[in-house]
C-alpha cells in the first residue's frame, strides 16, 4: 500500500497487514520526526491504557513524545487538553470496554469542544473499529495505529493548528523506531523492548495483523538501553516481544540469539532481569541451560500452553504437541530447580469436545503452574479461526472456565505456600492496594509479597521473612 502523508486520512487492511514480504526491516531515528517544539506548551494530556506490556511500553513513549512536545500530565479527566486511548484487540471485551469508554467520554467534548480525544494502539489496525469510528464517533479527533506513533508530533499539529481530523492507519510489516523519549512509570522496573510484531499466526489471535511482522532490535540498542537504566538505578527490567524465544531469527548478518542476550545480560549489574512471552516452540534446551546460570536470572517464565490436546493445539497453529510441552516442562523443572511456571489457555476454542478439554486440566495438573490467564475464545474478525465452526454452547464455555480456575488457583496457592518460612527478597513497589500501612512487592519467582514496614523501604529490595501464603499473595515480616 502506498502511504500518502499529506491526506491523513488512511484506513487499515487486514489483507495487507496479513502480507510477510520479509523485506529488510528499517531503522528509523525519531529525532527525524520530531520536527515541531513547544505545540503542548500550557496544555495537559492523558493517556488510558489497555491490553498486555507492549502496550504499556508503548504508552511511556506517547508520554515522552507528548512531554517532548511541552504537554504535562494532567491530574483528572476533566482539565485534560488531550486523552488518548491506547487500546487493544485482542479479545471482544477488551474492545467493547474502550467504546464503552469513548461514549462516556463524549461529554466531556461537549463540555470542552477544544478537548483532543484520540485512539490509537491495536483496535484502530483493525477495519471494523476504524469504520466504527466514522461512522458512530464523529467526537473522534485522532486516529493512528501501532506503527506510527513516530509521527504523533506532526498529527497533533495538524489537529491543533489546522483543526482537522487525522486518520492514519499503516497496514504493513513494520519498522523499527530508536530514539523514541519514554517517560517511564516506574523508577526502579523498567519494560525494554527486544522485538516488535509476531509472525506466529495462531489461528485465533489477531496480534500478528495489528502489530506487523516479527523484528527484533539490534543487541547494541537494546544493551545501551539496559545500561542507561543501571546508571539511573533500576532494579529491575522486562525484556518484551510476543515471543522472545525466536528474538534474532530474522537478523541476516548475526547469529546472535535470545540465549545470547540473556548470557550478555548476566554479566550486567542489574538486578533483576525478567521476559515475557515466551512461545514453547522456540525455547531451546541453551536457553534453559542459561537461565540456570541463576544471579539475576529471575527463576519465573510465563510459558503459554493454550490446550493441553494435540488436535485441539493444531488446529490454533501453536506448532507444539502435548507431549513436546511437557518434555519442554519437565526439562526447566530439572535444569532450574524451584522455578515457577505460569500460562494462558483459552477454553472454548471452536471444536473443542469435553475431552479435549478434559487433557487441558490433566496437563494443568501435570504442571505444577503456579499461576494462569484463562480466558474464553473471543472470535477476531479477519483471523482463520473466525472461520471455523464456533459451536461450543457459551454455557459450555462458561463452565469449562470455571473448572479450569479452580485447579489453576489451587496451583496459586500452592506455589504460595512452599515459601511459607522461608525468606525472600522482595522489591518493593509501593503500598498495598487495600491498606497503604502495609508495603507490597514481588519477590524473585514474581510472588506478591505484602509485608508491614516504613515507607523508606519502596523502590528498595529487601528481606522478607514470609509467616503465610494466602491463595493469592504472601504475608510476610521485614527482615532487613
Ligand atoms: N504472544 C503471547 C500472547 C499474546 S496474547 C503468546 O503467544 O504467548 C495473550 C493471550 O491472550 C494469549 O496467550 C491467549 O491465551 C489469549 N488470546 C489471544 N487471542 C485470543 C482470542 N481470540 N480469544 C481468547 N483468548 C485469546
Ligand atoms: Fe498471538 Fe500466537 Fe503471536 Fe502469541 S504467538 S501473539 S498468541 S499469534
Ligand atoms: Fe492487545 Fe495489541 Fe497487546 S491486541 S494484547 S495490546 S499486542
Amino acid at each position: 500500500m502506498s502511504k500518502d502523508y499529506s491526506t491523513y486520512f488512511v484506513k487499515p487492511s487486514l489483507r495487507d497487514a496479513r502480507k510477510r514480504k520479509r523485506d529488510d526491516t528499517p531503522t528509523l531515528d525519531f529525532n527525524d520526526y520530531m520536527n515541531i517544539e513547544g505545540i503542548g506548551k500550557n496544555k495537559t494530556y492523558t493517556i488510558e491504557t489497555y491490553g498486555c506490556q507492549g502496550n504499556v511500553a508503548d504508552s511511556e513513549k506517547i508520554a515522552g513524545i507528548l512531554e517532548a512536545l511541552e504537554f504535562t500530565r494532567s491530574a483528572t479527566l476533566d482539565d485534560a487538553d488531550l486523552i488518548l486511548l491506547n487500546t487493544c484487540a485482542v479479545r471482544a471485551n477488551a474492545e467493547n470496554r474502550v467504546f464503552g469508554e469513548l461514549g462516556r467520554l463524549k461529554q466531556y467534548k461537549n463540555n470542552n469542544p477544544d478537548l483532543i480525544l484520540g485512539v490509537c494502539g491495536c483496535m484502530p489496525q483493525e477495519e471494523h473499529v476504524v469504520n466504527k469510528i466514522l461512522a458512530k464517533y464523529h467526537y473522534v479527533d485522532l486516529v493512528f495505529g501501532t506503527h506510527n506513533i513516530h509521527r504523533l508530533p506532526t498529527y497533533l499539529e495538524t489537529v491543533l493548528l489546522s483543526k482537522e481530523r487525522v486518520i492514519e492507519v499503516f497496514s504493513e510489516e513494520g519498522s523499527i523506531v530508536e530514539n523514541m523519549p519514554k517517560l517511564r512509570d516506574n523508577a526502579k522496573k523498567a519494560w525494554v523492548n527486544i522485538m516488535y510484531g509476531c509472525d506466529e499466526f495462531c489461528t485465533y489471535c489477531i496480534v500478528p495483523y495489528t502489530r506487523g511482522k516479527e523484528r527484533s532490535r539490534s543487541p547494541e540498542h537494546i544493551l545501551a538501553e539496559v545500561d542507561e537504566l543501571i546508571a539511573q538505578g533500576y532494579h529491575e527490567i522486562t525484556l518484551l516481544g510476543q515471543n522472545v524465544n525466536s528474538y534474532g531469527n530474522d537478523f541476516t548478518d548475526r547469529t546472535y540469539r535470545f540465549k545470547d542476550l540473556l548470557a550478555d545480560l548476566h554479566t550486567k549489574p542489574i538486578t533483576r532481569v525478567r521476559f515475557t512471552t515466551s512461545h514453547p516452540k522456540d525455547f531451546d534446551t541453551e536457553t534453559i541451560a542459561i537461565l540456570a546460570r541463576g544471579g539475576n536470572l529471575m527463576p519465573y517464565i510465563h510459558l503459554p500452553v493454550q490446550s493441553g490436546n494435540d488436535r485441539v493445539l493444531k488446529r490454533m497453529n501453536r506448532k507444539y504437541t502435548r507431549q513436546e510441552y511437557l518434555e519442554l516442562v519437565a526439562e526447566i523443572h530439572r535444569q532450574i530447580p524451584g522455578v515457577s511456571l505460569t500460562t494462558d489457555i483459552i477454553v472454548g476454542f471452536p471444536g473443542e469436545t469435553d475431552e479435549q478439554f478434559e487433557d487441558t486440566l490433566s496437563l494443568v495438573e501435570r504442571c505444577n503452574f503456579e499461576g494462569a490467564f484463562t480466558f474464553i475464545y473471543s472470535k477476531r474478525e479477519g483471523t482463520p479461526a473466525a472461520q471455523y465452526d464456533d459451536d461450543v454452547p457459551i454455557a459450555v464455555k462458561k463452565a469449562r472456565l470455571q473448572r479450569l480456575n479452580t485447579l489453576v488457583n489451587a496451583g496459586y496457592k500452592r506455589g504460595n505456600k512452599r515459601f511459607e518460612g522461608h525468606t525472600v527478597k522482595v522489591l518493593v513497589d509501593g503500598t498495598s492496594k487495600n491498606d497503604d500501612t502495609v508495603l507490597a512487592g514481588y519477590s524473585e519467582h514474581n510472588k506478591l509479597v505484602n509485608f508491614t514496614g516504613p515507607a523508606d523501604l519502596i523502590g528498595h529490595i529487601v528481606t522478607v521473612k514470609i509467616t503465610e501464603a494466602k491463595t493469592w499473595y504472601l504475608w510476610g515480616e521485614y527482615h532487613g
